[in-house]
This record gives structure tokens, C-alpha cells and sequence, in this order.
């Protein structure tokens, strides 16, 4: 069969998407947006994830090797330990849950070997619903796990343990596809689970060459995502998927008590559109026990402080606080995994077996101060405030205006001492910055203008500061994060994210070939205080160290809610940019009224001032319009964008 008749075959069998030719407007996996306003929050409120999800999951610990005694032990854990009152309260199965799919009645079952309560008197009639409500009774939550595909990512890739479905070809196709609103059903109405890991493995692991396919094991299914390559990946065919995903859930659970995890490891340029679809989208390939790869995992999401917010989440990945680098005996990085994961508001999701941890793990997985920066109900990712290889300085603004929560991380191999300036944390230079130390649970001296600290390598410091805010009557935009949505990135073609760690340990973990490259799209997007291509803000010789920076042809909105009363910003095109000969207009809207417009601005224009009055105004938007497209794209500043009361 050709690939075309493959596709229109697929689509003719009641598939829950029609893989069918994907429009070119379509290609970048959006909805192209227009730049025009539209004059409304557009950012979809669904689900139960107004903070960064908190709980528990098996993979980490146990693989395929999780059964009821593990998973309620850990449940217990977490209630005895006090962790449930600090918010951990999701108890996710992760893969290996299931024996098959009852060909029947295509209702799935649950392997009763490993779950002994969800059996019934008919071996192929069981439940999940005793364990779920004993988990309810705990006062803790149930999520579980499917795969977007046919198949899931235990069958693709195999470990020499794992438990897999078992039976015919049919019988072992236990993911979504062609099941979509059965299993929903079952999962959520059913048996009564609050949240959904929903794999990838599906659309990649099982293509016609793939040798499990070739010798009969799995009905192939055509390779959307190419992990390697954004621009061979059908993003917007895989948008589409977890957008019926997305639907679904809305119909079986309407009152949104749900939370939808999206994990196809940052592929499909799912860390630009995850915010449209889901509670939170996995932006890298799958954490491991190691330094480098934290590193990996964590450079996936720290530039993409505008992709995240209240009830949508970057997901880095599960903790591996625990085990490996990050056990008893590297406290230092265990430490700085959890910090880190704080900072940048990533779900807290523990993956380490809590029935034998430890009083020192449960004091990094239970420090409640950090875990209180997590859940800042503002949500606002934190922001890099310096960077550089060795050393990077996190800023997250809280929602108290005049304080903030720090991280300054030694990622490398050397000593360092760092220096923490009032900039830094867009405090007035010269006044009073108070010091709380949030791993010792106790004030530091208070500072004016910076302070320091020595790091061990690999160490960090977690802060909390309080002090008065540059601005003396609102905040910069590059302060609230957590109220930005990027409707329009700007961005042409879609380009690998050159900036994230590049272990030793990717792929087949050998150094066969010539290394892990750059795969996962965002390289473009508009950024917190750096231009989109990672330099400083900078228009006509004056850096900027607070703004807003992002390609022409952009629209950002911004939820002020009514908050603020005026806007300003000193706006022009980037001395970085790389197109000089276009024009960029920069447009102020509020509730879809233009509020304020600057003239057509060349590379050489002096900034100009853009200031509006915005009270009562619930959505800003914020429009950088190339006038005359050049051939690269025009980079475009909203220098010292801020909005005041
Ligand atoms: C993928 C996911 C992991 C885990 C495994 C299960 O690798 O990224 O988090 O769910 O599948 O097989």
C-alpha cells in the first residue's frame, strides 16, 4: 500500500484523527494565529493545574516492576512523612499497568498479578476503581497512563525486564488510538482517576521498517515524529491528537477535575504549543540519574519562562531526587535538582521509592519554603538573571510585589564565588534587600546593592528576598511571566534550541557517531529579558536589563486583569537583529483597541517611547509589525516594558 491509501485507510477506520495531508499553514503544528488582536485572554483555562501539580510516579523508581504494594507504600509515605500536607498528592501508575485489551468489547485490563484489588471474578472484567478509592480515602489523588499511538513506549523499547501486554497483536494494542473516548471513559468515569500521562511512543516506535513491525509483533503505524529532525515531525498532525485528547477529557470529566499531561519529550515543537492543549508538556527526552542529564533536562525549560504559567506548566521531567547523583550521598546535587525543579515551576512529581528514604531525601523532597515557591499562586517561572556555563542565576518574582525567590546555580566543576547584585533582582539600588536561606530555614544578614556567596561545585543557594522594586509603582512584563502568552512568535521556520546541555549519555549512551545535536525546536521564541537568540536587549548602544525581547511579526498578550493603569516601554528594532533593512510598528492594544502605535522604526531609529493608559483593560496586547519583510528576521526590544498601577 502506498503511504497516501495508508493514510486515507486509517482515517476511514474510525481513528480518533484522520491522519490525512497536513494543510502547509498547518505545518508549524498552530493554529496560525493572526497578528491581529483578537481583543480576548486567548490562553484556554482547563483542567485542575492552577499550580504546578505536586504527587508521586512510578517510573523512576520501579519501571515496569511497579505493582499495588510499592505504589500504596509510597502512598502512605507521603501521608505519614507530612508530604501530603505540603501538597504532594497525585499517585501516578506510569507503564506496565496493563495485561491487554479485551477484544470483545475493546475495554482494557488491568494486570492482576502485579494489582491483585483490580481484579474481578471474570479475569478479563477488572477494576481499578477499589484502588483509586483507597487512594482517594487517603486523601491523595490517582492518575494513570496511555499512550497516544496503538502501542506503548514499554513495547517499543524493551528493557530485558519489563512487563508487556500480552496476547494477540490486537489484544497488545493498549494505547488511545482508535480508543479515545472508550478509554477516557473507563479511566476517568469508570474507575474514577484525576490525571493522565499521555506517552508519544506510538507515533514513533512503530514504523514499517522497525523490526518488531517487520516480524508481525505490531501493526505498523506511519512515524509522525522524527526525534531528531522538527521539520520530518508531522507536528501538526500530533497537535491534533492530544487536541482530541484535550476535548475528550473536557466531555467525560465537564466539571475540568482533570489534569493532562502531554509527554512526547519535546518533540513537535510541543514547548510552543503544550500551553494551548495541555496542564503540562514534557519539553526534553527522559531524565536519568545523572548530573548531565538533569542538566539536559533543565535547560529545556529555563528559556521558556514565557511559555508557562497558571493551569499550563513546562514538565522538565519527574524528579530523580534519590537515586544516583541525586541520592543520600550527593546531597549537594539533590539539593540543587529540587531548587531547580522549584524555580522554574515545574510539577514536583517524586520518582524514588519513599517506603526506604531516608530522613535526609524526605528533608529535600519535604522542604517546605521551597516547596511554597513552587506553588506561588502568581506562577510566574523564574527568569535568568545571569548565565553563563559554569554559573546561572534564577530570579522568580513572587506574588507579593517586593519579593522574589532566588536560586543561584554552580553547574560546573570548579568552586565559585558568585555575587548577587540589586540588579539582578530588579531591586533600587542602595536600599535594604532582606535574606532568608531557604535550605537552612533561616535569615542571612540583610544587603544593599550585593552579596555573595561560595559554591561548592555543583552546589546551589535557594533565597527568598524581599526588597523594593525598581519600578516603585507596578513591575516590569519580564516580572510576570506567569501573565504572558505568546500568541504570534514571529518564528518563520522552526530551528533547534542550540542552548541546551548535550550529555555524553544520549541516544544509545555510546559515543558512537558524532553526538547528540541540537533537536528540539523553540530557538526564536520571545524571551524575559534576552533577546530571542539569547543576547542582551540593546537599542542603539543602551542595554536594557529589564524587557521583553522577540522576533518582528509577533503578537504577545499580556492578562492584566483589570490590575494596571498605565503601560510603557522604549521599543525598537534589536542592535543584534540581523535583518537591518526592514521597518517594525509596535502597537499597544487593550480589550482589541489600539492604544498606542509608534512610527515605522529602522535599525537606526532612536527607541521610541510607547506609553497607554490601561485601566480597566483585562488583555494587552503587544504587536511588533515588519513593514516590508526583508530576508531575515527582523529582532525586535520592548525595552523596560512594564505596567504600572
Ligand atoms: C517514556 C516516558 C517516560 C515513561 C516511559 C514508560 O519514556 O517519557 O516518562 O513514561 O516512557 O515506558
Amino acid at each position: 500500500m502506498t503511504m497516501m491509501r495508508w493514510f486515507r485507510a486509517l482515517a476511514c477506520m474510525g481513528c480518533f484523527a484522520a491522519l490525512i495531508g497536513t494543510t502547509p499553514a498547518l505545518a508549524m503544528g498552530g493554529t496560525p494565529e493572526p497578528l491581529e488582536p483578537t481583543g480576548r485572554w486567548m490562553e484556554k483555562s482547563f483542567g485542575n493545574a492552577a499550580l504546578p501539580p505536586m504527587g508521586w510516579n512510578s517510573w523512576n523508581a520501579f519501571h515496569t516492576q511497579i505493582d499495588e504494594a510499592k505504589l500504596l507504600g509510597s502512598a502512605q509515605a507521603i501521608v505519614d512523612s507530612g508530604l501530603r500536607e505540603l501538597g504532594y498528592r497525585y499517585l501516578n501508575i506510569d507503564d506496565g499497568w496493563w495485561q491487554k485489551r479485551r477484544l470483545s468489547d475493546g475495554r482494557m485490563v488491568v494486570r492482576t498479578s502485579i494489582f491483585p484489588s483490580a481484579a474481578g471474578s471474570d479475569p478479563e472484567q477488572t477494576s481499578f476503581r477499589p484502588l483509586v478509592d483507597k487512594l482517594h480515602a487517603m486523601g491523595l489523588e490517582a492518575g494513570i497512563y496511555t499512550d497516544i499511538g496503538r502501542n506503548a513506549c514499554s513495547q517499543g523499547y524493551p528493557g530485558p525486564d519489563s512487563l508487556l501486554p500480552t496476547g494477540t497483536v490486537a489484544e497488545r494494542e493498549v494505547g488511545l488510538y482508535d480508543h479515545l473516548a472508550q478509554d477516557l471513559a473507563l479511566y476517568f468515569q469508570e474507575w474514577g482517576f484525576d490525571y493522565i500521562k499521555v506517552d508519544g511512543c506510538g507515533l514513533n516506535a512503530f514504523s514499517p521498517d522497525k523490526p518488531a513491525v517487520k516480524a508481525g509483533q505490531f501493526r505498523a503505524f506511519p512515524a509522525l515524529v522524527v526525534s531528531d529532525s522538527v521539520n520530518q515531525t508531522r507536528v501538526a498532525d500530533i497537535r491534533a491528537l492530544y487536541g482530541q485528547v484535550r476535548d475528550a477529557l473536557m466531555r467525560v470529566r465537564p466539571r475540568q477535575d482533570f489534569v493532562f499531561s502531554i509527554c512526547n519529550w519535546g518533540t513537535a515543537n510541543v514547548r510552543a504549543w503544550g500551553r494551548d492543549l495541555g496542564n503540562l508538556w514534557r519539553t526534553s527526552d527522559d531524565i536519568e540519574p545523572r548530573w548531565a542529564r538533569m542538566l539536559y533536562n533543565f535547560d529545556s525549560v529555563v528559556t521558556r519562562e514565557l511559555y508557562s504559567g497558571p493551569g499550563h506548566w513546562n514538565d522538565p521531567d519527574m524528579l530523580y531526587v534519590g537515586q544516583g547523583e541525586f541520592d543520600v550521598n550527593h546531597l549537594a546535587e539533590a539539593r540543587t535538582h529540587f531548587a531547580l525543579w522549584a524555580i522554574v515551576d515545574a510539577p514536583l512529581i517524586i520518582g524514588y521509592d519513599l517506603r526506604q528514604a531516608p530522613k535526609a531525601m524526605l528533608d529535600v523532597l519535604g522542604a517546605g519554603e521551597i516547596v511554597a515557591v513552587n506553588q506561588d499562586p502568581a506562577g510566574n517561572q523564574g527568569v535568568l538573571a545571569y548565565t553563563s556555563d559554569d554559573l546561572q542565576i534564577i530570579v522568580k518574582q513572587l506574588s507579593t510585589r517586593d519579593e522574589k525567590a532566588v536560586v543561584i546555580f554552580n553547574r560546573g566543576t570548579e568552586a565559585v564565588n558568585a555575587t548577587l547584585t540589586a540588579a539582578h533582582l530588579k531591586f533600587r539600588p542602595g536600599t535594604v534587600i532582606q535574606v532568608r536561606d531557604l535550605w537552612q530555614r533561616r535569615d542571612l544578614p540583610p544587603f544593599t546593592d550585593e552579596t555573595s556567596f561560595a559554591l561548592a561545585p555543583r552546589e546551589s543557594v535557594m533565597l527568598r528576598v524581599k526588597g523594593l522594586p525598581q519600578i516603585a509603582d507596578g513591575l516590569y512584563l519580564s516580572e510576570m511571566p506567569g501573565r504572558l502568552y505568546v500568541a504570534v512568535d514571529g518564528i518563520h521556520a522552526l530551528q533547534a534550541d542550540p542552548q541546551i546541555h548535550r550529555p555524553v549519555n544520549m541516544g544509545d549512551g555510546t559515543t558512537r557517531g558524532s553526538g547528540p545535536r541540537p533537536a528540539l525546536a523553540g530557538w526564536g521564541g520571545p524571551r524575559a529579558d534576552s533577546t530571542p537568540y539569547d543576547n542582551q536587549l540593546r537599542l542603539r548602544g543602551t542595554v536594557y536589563n529589564s524587557g521583553i525581547g522577540a522576533l518582528a511579526n509577533s503578537r504577545l498578550q499580556v492578562k492584566a486583569d483589570g490590575a494596571f493603569n498605565r503601560f510603557s516601554a522604549q521599543v525598537g528594532m534589536d542592535d543584534s537583529s540581523l535583518e537591518r533593512g526592514a521597518r517594525v510598528r509596535f502597537e499597544v492594544y487593550g480589550d482589541g483597541r489600539l492604544l498606542a502605535r509608534s512610527p515605522a522604526l529602522g535599525a537606526d531609529d532612536a527607541p521610541f517611547t510607547l506609553a497607554a493608559r490601561v485601566a480597566g483593560v483585562r488583555t494587552v496586547e503587544l504587536v511588533a509589525r515588519e513593514i516590508g519583510q526583508g530576508s531575515a528576521p527582523a529582532i525586535v526590544t520592548w525595552g523596560e516594558a512594564a505596567l504600572r498601577h
